[in-house]
C-alpha cells in the first residue's frame, strides 16, 4: 500500500458507478481481454441509435481509425431529445450571470432554444451539414444552444476562447474555412461590459471566408453592424419554428474543431468527431464525476478550452444531468465566490483547475468556512499537475475531508478523461492521477524500446490502443497528426498515441503526470507553444531575435519568459517601454493569455555551431539552476555567463 493514501468515502461508495477496486479491475480486465467486445455493450447501452453500427473498431487504415462505423445518431438528441420522456421540467443548465443574475433551463426549453437556433442557422445563414461555423462566445447559455445547434444540423462547430485576439481568431477561422460566426456583442466582466464584436470586426477585414455573423445580444453595448453580414440573433430568433429534425449522423462524421498550440508556431485544428467522443464524454462523467438524478454538477472552464466543450456541454447533458454555466470572475467580488455558489445551488461536484484553487487559496484562505460546503461530493482537477499545498487546502477546506478529489489527466486530442481516480473506489495520492480509466490502456513507456518502465522509473505517457473519443485528425493536415502523435514512440514495432507529457509509476502502478517533454508550456492550465509566442514577439519590428521558455509561476504553474535580441538599441531608450511594445504585439497576435511574464534583452542566444538555439540553457537560467550542459559547443560560450548575469541581476 502506498503511503499518504486517502480511502474513498465508505457512505458515498455505497451508491457510487463504480464503488470498489474489485469492480475497477473487473471492467478494466474485461477492456484488456476483449477490447471491442467491452466498447460495443456500452456504446449499445449508452447511445441512442438511429441505426446501429456494424463494426466496432476498424483499424485498418491505423492511425487513422474509425469507431461504431455504420452507426447513425446525433449528438443533440443524445444530449436532449432522448431525456424528453422523463426530464423534460428538469434543469438542463443553471446559469449564473457576473452580476448575480440567473437563469433555469430545462431540458425542454433547451430543446426549443437549440432547435430555433438550429432553424435560424440552416434558414438564415444557409449552415448545412460538413460547414464550419467558427462560436466566438462569452459564457452565456446561448454558447451552449450554438454548439448544439450546429450539432443537430450536422455543422462542424470550432470555438475560439474569447481571450484570443482578432489575429488569432483570423487564423482560425482561414485555416478552418468558416462561412458563418456566431458571436455576442460582449457580456460583463466584475459587472462592467466588455467587448467581442469589436474583435470580430477587426478579424474579418479584408478577405475573408466568412459571409454572415451572428451577434447574440447580451450586454446590448453599442456595436457596428455591417449591412448584409451581421444580425442580430434577438431579432431573427424571434420568429423561427421550434421544431427541428436532428440530422442523422455518421458516427465518424465530423462534429467539432477545437485548435490548440503544438510544438511549431501554427496551431492545430484538433478534431473530433460524433459517436466515439460522446460515449466516453458521457461516461467519463458517470464514472469519474459519479453524478447523480438529483445532483448539481459546476464545471468551472471555459467554453473556449476542452474542458468546456466536454465536462460543462456535452458530458453533463449527454447523461441527463444538471450543468452549471457561470459567466463571471471566481474571485469577483472576492475569493467567496464559488463557496457562495455552492452554498446557493447546493452544487454537488465541482470541477475547476489548480490555478483557480492556488489564487482561490491565496486571496481568500478562510472563505470556505464562511459557506455551508456540505453539499459536495466529488472535487476535480485538471490541466496541470496539482502541487501537494493546494491539494491538500482543496482536501481539507472545500471538501471538509469527506469528499474525493479526482486529478483528472486528459488533453484537448484526448476527449476526455484518460487517468484519473474514481470517486467512490480509487485510494487516491495527493498530486497523483494515479490509474487508467477502464478501456484506456494508457501506459508510461520507455521511448527508445517502447517497454512499458518500471515502478519509480520515468518515461512517456502514451495510450497504446485507441479510443473512442481520440482525435481523428489535425483539420487539412493528415501528415501533422501522423507526425505530432504516432512519430515519437513504437510498442512492438508499432506507433503508438504519445501525449507529450513525461510521468513516472509512484507505486501500485500508479501514474504522476511529471510535465510536457515538448516545447510547450502550460500557463494556468493552458498549452502555449513557446514557437507561437515567439512568432508573436518577431512581428516587432525591432526584434532579431527570441527564445521562449517556461519558468515556473506561484499562481500559473508556469510563466512565460523571454529572451529578446533586438535590432538596434536605437530609439531603445527606455526598457519597459520595449517590454510594453513587444506585449503589445503579443496581445494583438495571440491575446492577454500569451504576455511575457519576464522579458530580458541580450546580446544574443546560445546557439550551436548549426544555429539551433540551446533552449534547455535558457531554461535553466530561467529557473535560477546551474548550468550542468556541456557549452563548449556553443558558437560564442562566452554568452551563457553574460546572459545569466543580466537574468541574476534583473531578477535580484
Ligand atoms: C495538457 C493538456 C485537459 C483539459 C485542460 C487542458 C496537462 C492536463 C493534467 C493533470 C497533470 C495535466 C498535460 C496535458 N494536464 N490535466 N490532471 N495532471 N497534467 O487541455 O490545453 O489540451 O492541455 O495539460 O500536460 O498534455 P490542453
Amino acid at each position: 500500500m502506498l503511503k499518504d493514501m486517502y480511502q474513498p468515502n465508505p457512505e458515498f461508495a455505497k451508491n457510487a458507478n463504480i464503488g470498489s477496486m474489485e469492480q475497477y479491475w473487473e471492467l478494466q480486465n474485461r477492456a484488456t481481454e476483449d477490447y471491442e467486445g467491452f466498447w460495443k455493450s456500452f456504446a449499445e447501452e449508452k447511445i441512442d441509435w438511429f441505426a446501429p453500427f456494424t463494426s466496432v473498431l476498424d483499424e485498418f487504415n491505423a492511425p487513422f481509425v474509425k469507431w461504431f462505423d455504420g452507426g447513425k445518431l446525433n449528438v443533440a438528441h443524445q444530449c436532449i431529445d432522448r431525456h424528453l420522456d422523463t426530464k423534460k421540467n428538469k434543469a438542463a443548465i443553471i446559469f449564473e450571470g457576473d452580476r448575480g443574475d440567473k437563469e433555469v433551463i430545462t431540458y425542454l426549453d433547451l430543446y426549443y432554444n437549440v432547435n430555433k437556433f438550429a432553424n435560424l442557422l440552416k434558414e438564415d445563414f444557409g449552415v448545412k451539414k460538413g460547414d464550419r461555423v467558427v462560436i466566438y462566445m462569452p459564457m452565456i447559455p446561448e454558447a451552449a444552444y450554438a454548439m448544439l445547434a450546429c450539432a443537430r444540423i450536422g455543422a462542424i462547430h470550432s470555438i475560439v476562447f474569447g481571450g484570443f485576439s482578432s489575429e488569432a481568431l483570423r487564423d482560425r477561422i482561414e485555416d478552418a474555412d468558416a462561412k458563418v460566426v456566431i458571436t455576442a456583442d460582449g457580456a460583463y466582466r466584475k459587472t462592467k461590459p466588455y467587448m467581442l464584436k469589436p474583435v470580430v470586426d477587426e478579424a474579418l477585414k479584408g478577405e475573408t471566408p466568412v459571409k454572415k455573423v451572428l451577434v447574440v445580444e447580451r450586454n446590448n453595448e453599442e456595436v457596428t453592424w455591417v449591412a448584409g453580414r451581421d444580425y442580430s440573433y434577438n431579432e431573427l430568433i424571434q420568429d423561427k419554428s421550434a421544431t427541428c429534425d436532428a440530422e442523422p449522423m455518421d458516427s465518424e462524421d465530423p462534429l467539432f474543431l477545437l485548435y490548440t498550440s503544438g510544438s511549431t508556431g501554427k496551431p492545430k485544428g484538433v478534431q473530433h468527431n460524433t459517436a466515439g467522443y460522446i460515449l466516453w464524454a458521457q461516461m467519463t462523467m458517470e464514472w469519474v464525476f459519479d453524478v447523480k438524478d438529483n445532483d448539481t454538477y459546476w464545471c468551472t472552464a471555459d467554453i473556449g478550452w476542452i474542458t468546456g466543450h466536454t465536462y460543462i456541454v456535452y458530458g453533463p447533458l449527454a447523461m441527463g444531468a444538471t450543468t452549471v454555466m457561470f459567466e463571471g470572475v471566481i474571485t469577483f467580488p472576492d475569493a467567496g465566490r464559488p463557496w457562495k455558489m455552492v452554498q446557493e445551488h447546493r452544487i454537488n461536484q465541482f470541477y475547476t483547475a489548480p490555478t483557480a484553487i492556488r489564487v482561490l487559496h491565496k486571496m481568500g484562505e478562510g472563505e470556505p468556512a464562511k459557506y455551508d460546503l456540505s453539499s459536495l461530493k466529488v472535487l476535480g482537477t485538471v490541466g496541470e499537475p496539482i502541487d501537494p499545498p493546494a491539494w491538500k487546502w482543496y482536501y481539507e477546506e472545500v471538501g471538509q475531508s469527506k469528499c474525493a478529489i479526482v486529478d483528472t489527466y486528459w488533453q484537448t486530442e484526448t476527449g476526455g478523461h484518460i487517468v484519473s481516480p474514481l470517486p467512490g473506489a480509487t485510494p487516491i495520492k495527493p498530486a497523483c492521477a494515479t490509474l487508467p480509466l477502464p478501456g484506456i490502456m494508457a501506459e508510461i513507456l520507455d521511448p527508445e524500446t517502447g517497454e512499458k518502465v518500471g515502478e519509480g522509473e520515468s518515461g512517456y505517457m502514451c495510450i497504446t490502443r485507441p479510443w473512442p473519443s481520440q482525435i481523428r485528425g489535425v483539420w487539412g493536415d493528415e501528415e501533422r497528426y501522423k507526425s505530432s502523435y504516432f512519430g515519437d514512440v513504437k510498442k512492438d514495432g508499432k506507433p503508438v498515441y504519445f501525449t507529450g507529457d513525461g510521468a513516472v509509476y509512484s507505486g501500485d502502478g500508479y501514474i504522476t503526470i511529471t510535465g510536457r517533454t515538448d516545447d510547450v508550456i502550460n500557463v494556468s492550465g493552458h498549452r502555449m507553444g513557446t514557437a507561437e509566442v515567439e512568432a508573436a514577439i518577431k512581428k516587432h519590428d525591432n526584434v532579431a531575435a527570441v527564445a521562449v521558455v517556461g519558468k515556473p509561476h506561484e499562481l500559473k504553474g508556469e510563466g512565460i519568459f523571454a529572451y529578446v535580441v533586438l535590432k538596434s538599441a536605437e530609439g531603445f531608450a527606455d526598457e519597459v517601454e520595449e517590454v510594453k511594445a513587444i506585449n503589445t504585439v503579443i496581445k494583438q497576435e495571440i491575446g492577454n493569455i500569451a504576455l511575457c511574464d519576464d522579458m530580458i534583452f541580450v546580446p544574443d542566444l546560445p546557439k550551436t555551431r548549426s544555429g539551433k538555439i540551446m533552449r534547455r540553457i535558457l531554461r535553466s537560467i530561467a529557473k535560477g539552476e546551474k548550468i550542468t550542459q556541456d557549452i563548449s559547443t556553443l558558437e560564442d560560450p562566452s554568452i551563457v555567463a553574460k546572459i545569466e548575469a543580466m537574468v541574476n541581476c534583473a531578477t535580484c
